[in-house]
């Protein structure tokens, strides 16, 4: 049976966002201002390590300015405008969550960079977009919605050109129950974590080989540790616009529990490349 999405898309339904991120940047400077991809930094990347995890998984992935870039799942955009002003790339974003893709172009409006990344609403898991028409499929702290994985990466895999590359950055199962609300889910109804070796072999079964292997675990606990470490020391300051204005007021404490799935091994992080074969 199909995977009811209607839990993800509530989950990530984003009601009020625009009013919201419009709010937010108000404090950063006037709209007609242009903006830079980093000063969005702390609210759009939607994943762990933030902007410094997408600019190692470009790295291990070679991205290049020829390259063109899919980004399934794109959230609200953050990793698709930083890849095409690091990487000179051109990205296309898709994502389930209508509100988010509004915000996407909005904020990509806001850098001055529609003309370098474009953005549709539609599901990882039927995407109207031709065979072969990219060279990287990026996918971001988003498998863990997907139950259905052999059809995620037999999509992936349709959609890569010739020598086209997968880089995927991921949140892992662990050595326990993972506890929730999580950023990605609010229960375990709408979460479907692979352990890393359940991982590879759902995509190698689609026709792509490992290509670049990271346990990203490590790095993953110390900035959960830094984080935490962070809050205890000064728990009221008023910290400046987050992805508490993607999520809500309830975001510390999804933002708290995926820093404990972390830390007690419950989740880890896998970042990888893979070729299609
Ligand atoms: C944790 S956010 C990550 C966003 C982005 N990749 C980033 O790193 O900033 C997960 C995203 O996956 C999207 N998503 C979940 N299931 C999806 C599906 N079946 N098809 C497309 N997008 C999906 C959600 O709407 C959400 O924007």
């Amino acid at each position: 049976m199909a995977q009811d999405l209607d839990g993800v898309r509530e989950h990530y339904a984003a009601a009020g966002l625009l009013d919201r991120l419009r709010a937010a940047l108000g404090t950063l400077g006037p709209e007609d201002r242009p903006m830079s991809p980093a000063q969005l930094g702390a609210i759009d990347q939607f994943h762990t390590r933030g902007h410094a995890a997408t600019a190692d998984l470009a790295e291990l992935a070679r991205i290049g300015p020829d390259d063109r870039v899919l980004d399934l799942g794109c959230g609200i955009g953050g990793p698709a405008r930083l890849l095409a002003e690091a990487r000179g790339c051109r990205v296309t974003g898709v994502d389930l969550s209508p509100g988010f893709v509004e915000a996407a172009r909005y904020l990509s409006m806001r850098t001055g960079q529609l003309a370098r990344v474009e953005f549709l609403c539609a599901s990882a898991l039927a995407l109207p977009l031709a065979d072969a028409s990219f060279d990287v499929v990026l996918l971001q702290h988003v498998a863990m919605n997907i139950e259905d994985r052999p059809r995620l990466y037999r999509e992936i895999r349709r959609l890569l050109a010739p020598g086209g590359r997968f880089a995927t950055y991921d949140v892992v199962r662990g050595l326990g129950e993972p506890l929730y609300p999580a950023p990605w889910a609010r229960d375990a109804r709408d979460s479907f974590l692979l352990d890393p070796q359940a991982t590879r072999e759902a995509v190698e079964s689609a026709g792509l080989r490992v290509a670049a292997w990271r346990d990203d675990t490590p790095m993953a606990r110390e900035w959960a540790a830094q984080l935490k470490a962070a809050a205890a020391a000064a728990p009221s300051k008023p910290a400046g616009p987050g992805l508490g204005v993607v999520m809500g007021p309830q975001f510390p404490v999804l933002a708290g529990n995926h820093a404990r799935n972390l830390l007690e091994g419950r989740v880890g992080v896998l970042m990888a490349v893979f070729e299609a074969t």
